[in-house]
C-alpha cells in the first residue's frame, strides 16, 4: 500500500467510525418521511420495499413499520446494515428485514421488484441519475420512488459556498434541474418538497456535533481522525451560514404504468 492510499483507508475507516456512532447518514426527519409516504396513495398494504443506501440506525427498520411491508436495506458499509438489522429486532420486526451488503451499481434484484424504492440522500453516491434510473429499472410498473438530494435553493447562489460544493459534490444543482432528472430517468414526479432545518440540525448535526465532542477528545493526537473532524466542523458551519441557499429535495415519484 501507498503511503497516499494507506493514509485514505484510515481516514475513510475513522469517517466512517464516527458515522457508525450516529442515528443517521444525512439529513431527514420523521415528519418528511410521513409526508412522503402519504403521496403514495396506491401503495400495497404489504409493500415490498429497498431503502438503497440505508445508511446508519434504524431508517430501514422505522420503514418497515410505517408501510407495513417487507424492506431489504442494503448499504455498502456492512456494520450499517447491521445496524438496520439489529433496530429491526429490538422492534419486532426482524422478519421484515432483509439486510444485504452490496454495492447499489451491482444490486443483486430482478428488474420490477420492488413496490416502493426509498433513497434519501444516497443516489448522489453514483449519480443522481443513474441512481434515479437504478431505482425506475428496481422498482415495477405503477410502483413508487422516493429519493431525497442536495440542491440549491437559490438561482444564483453566492461564491464563497458554490465553490465550497463544487470541490464537495460539483453536481449540485437547482431544485428543477434535478426534477428533470427524475423525470429523465423515466419516472412521472407526483411531488417534491424541501426537507425543514430540523432534518438538518435536531435530526442529523445536533447528534453528530456531540459525538464530535467525543471524537475530539479520543482522538487527540491522532491527526487523521482529527483532520476528519475538522472537514465535518467545516460542513456544519457552511449549513448553518448558508441554509438558505442550499437544502435537500425530497421527490416521490411513481414508475409509469
Ligand atoms: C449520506 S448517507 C445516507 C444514509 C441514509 N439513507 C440516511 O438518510 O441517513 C449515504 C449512504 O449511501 C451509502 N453508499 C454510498 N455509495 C454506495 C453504493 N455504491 N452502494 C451502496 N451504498 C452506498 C453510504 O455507505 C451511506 O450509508
Amino acid at each position: 500500500m501507498t503511503d497516499a492510499s494507506s493514509l485514505e483507508a484510515r481516514r475513510r475507516s475513522r469517517f466512517f467510525e464516527l458515522f457508525e456512532s450516529v442515528p443517521r447518514g444525512g439529513p431527514g426527519d420523521p415528519e418528511s418521511t410521513g409526508r412522503a409516504l402519504a403521496i403514495m396513495a396506491n401503495l400495497p398494504v404489504q409493500p415490498r420495499v429497498l431503502d438503497l443506501g440505508c445508511g446508519p440506525g434504524g431508517g430501514s427498520a422505522n420503514l418497515a413499520r410505517l408501510t407495513g411491508g417487507r424492506v431489504t436495506a442494503l448499504d455498502l458499509h456492512a456494520p450499517f446494515v447491521v445496524q438496520q438489522a439489529a433496530a429491526a429486532r429490538a422492534a419486532g420486526l426482524a422478519h421484515r428485514l432483509d439486510p444485504v451488503c452490496a454495492d447499489m451499481r451491482a444490486a443483486p434484484f430482478a428488474a420490477g421488484v420492488f413496490d416502493l424504492v426509498w433513497s434519501e440522500g444516497a443516489l448522489y453516491s453514483i449519480g443522481f441519475r443513474n441512481g434515479l434510473e437504478l431505482c425506475a429499472r428496481l422498482v415495477r410498473p405503477g410502483g413508487y420512488v422516493a429519493a431525497s438530494e442536495v440542491v440549491w435553493t437559490v438561482d444564483s447562489p453566492p461564491d464563497e459556498v458554490r465553490r465550497w460544493w463544487h470541490a464537495e459534490y460539483p453536481d449540485i444543482a437547482p431544485i428543477a434541474e434535478k426534477a428533470s432528472a427524475v423525470t429523465g430517468a423515466g419516472l412521472e414526479i407526483l411531488d417534491h418538497f424541501t426537507l425543514p432545518r430540523d432534518a438538518w440540525t435536531l435530526h442529523f448535526y445536533e447528534p453528530m456535533k456531540a459525538r464530535l465532542g467525543e471524537f475530539r477528545r479520543a482522538w487527540s493526537g491522532d491527526t487523521v481522525g482529527l483532520a476528519v473532524i475538522a472537514e465535518l466542523d467545516v460542513e456544519i458551519d457552511m449549513y448553518e451560514r448558508w441554509s438558505h441557499v442550499q437544502g435537500y429535495e425530497f421527490f416521490v415519484a411513481r414508475r409509469p404504468g
